[in-house]
């Protein structure tokens, strides 16, 4: 497996395998590796000739109280995994390398990007968009592997290769989850004992929105207060939002719910927040 810093060298990588006729997916991640990235790449391996996978952790995509400086890095660590699921290269380039100190384009998503986590990150999905944009064009993957952990972003990033027209299909996979239910997250890492074990709540409250759902409840804000209510019994739980909406575009479901819906919460256990969500096909 190589691991290609420049973009120059992986244009001509990927060059070479489009001339032997091999389709390419590419897997875009931030490092600090885990079971539900080596998901996305074990079904990026299964459908596609050659894999690419990027480690990059973007700087585009953090607000100024972020944590960009202390987001986990490891980048041999992060090599092996990759080596032992076969992708074919990992891109990992330098930020001079992908953002030029004079850069002026920006890739902004309005109405998707305005709810959710979006309004609680300003010019974080910019971000995202801009540096998966950049990736889009310099490796030209036929097909694309984001987590429905993010689901915001997977909406996200059909619309902007629908918008843009980026010739490359966007590739949904399910959320992997430790034994108790929490979602894995990179961000897992900064959780006492005692938060890691608050966290469980997380799932707990979608996993008892599900069972009332499968049980017939239609109505968006009695799900919602069922949810709010179970996360509140956590002491260590702060509720950013919990929040009923429409699977595709996204928007807030005041009433009865008729369509395919997704339900997305974010919780502080301490100083981390936590994302998760649940889908339900109506
Ligand atoms: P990162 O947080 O590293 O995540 C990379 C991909 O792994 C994302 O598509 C994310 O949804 C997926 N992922 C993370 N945890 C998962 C889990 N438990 N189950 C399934 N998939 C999971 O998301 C980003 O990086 C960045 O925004 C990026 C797209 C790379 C742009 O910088």
């Amino acid at each position: 497996m190589m691991i290609v810093k420049t973009i120059g060298e992986i244009r001509d990588l990927v060059k070479g395998w489009r001339d032997e006729g091999f389709s390419v997916g590419f897997v875009p991640t931030m490092g600090a590796l885990h079971e539900g990235h080596k998901s996305l790449m074990e079904r990026a391996m299964a459908e596609n000739d050659r894999v690419i996978t990027s480690i990059f952790v973007n700087p585009t995509q953090f607000g100024p109280d972020e944590d960009f400086e202390a987001y986990p890095r490891d980048l041999a660590k992060d090599g092996a995994l990759c080596d032992q699921v076969g992708v074919h290269a990992v891109f990992a380039p330098d930020a001079q390398e992908l953002y030029l100190s004079d850069k002026c384009t920006t890739v902004h998503i309005s109405g998707l990007t305005d709810v959710l986590c979006g309004s609680k990150r300003p010019g974080h999905f910019d971000g995202v968009c801009l540096v998966v944009s950049k990736f889009f064009n310099i490796i030209g993957p036929d097909k694309a592997y984001f987590g429905q952990k993010d689901a915001q972003q997977v909406a996200v990033m059909k619309r902007l290769v629908r918008d843009m027209n980026f010739e490359v299909e966007i590739i949904s996979c399910p959320i992997v989850r430790e034994e108790d239910g929490l979602a894995i997250s990179s961000r897992n890492v900064y959780l006492s004992e005692e938060e890691r074990k608050a966290a469980q709540v997380l799932n707990r409250s979608l996993k008892m929105a599900k069972s009332v759902l499968e049980q017939g409840e239609r109505n968006a804000p009695i799900l919602k207060a069922a949810i709010l209510s179970c996360i509140i019994q956590e002491p260590m739980a702060k509720i950013d939002y919990v929040e009923v909406v429409d699977k595709e575009n996204l928007e807030s479901i005041n009433g009865e719910i008729k369509n395919n819906v997704l339900i997305p919460i974010a919780v502080y256990i301490g100083k981390t927040r936590l994302i998760d969500n649940i889908t339900f096909e109506v």
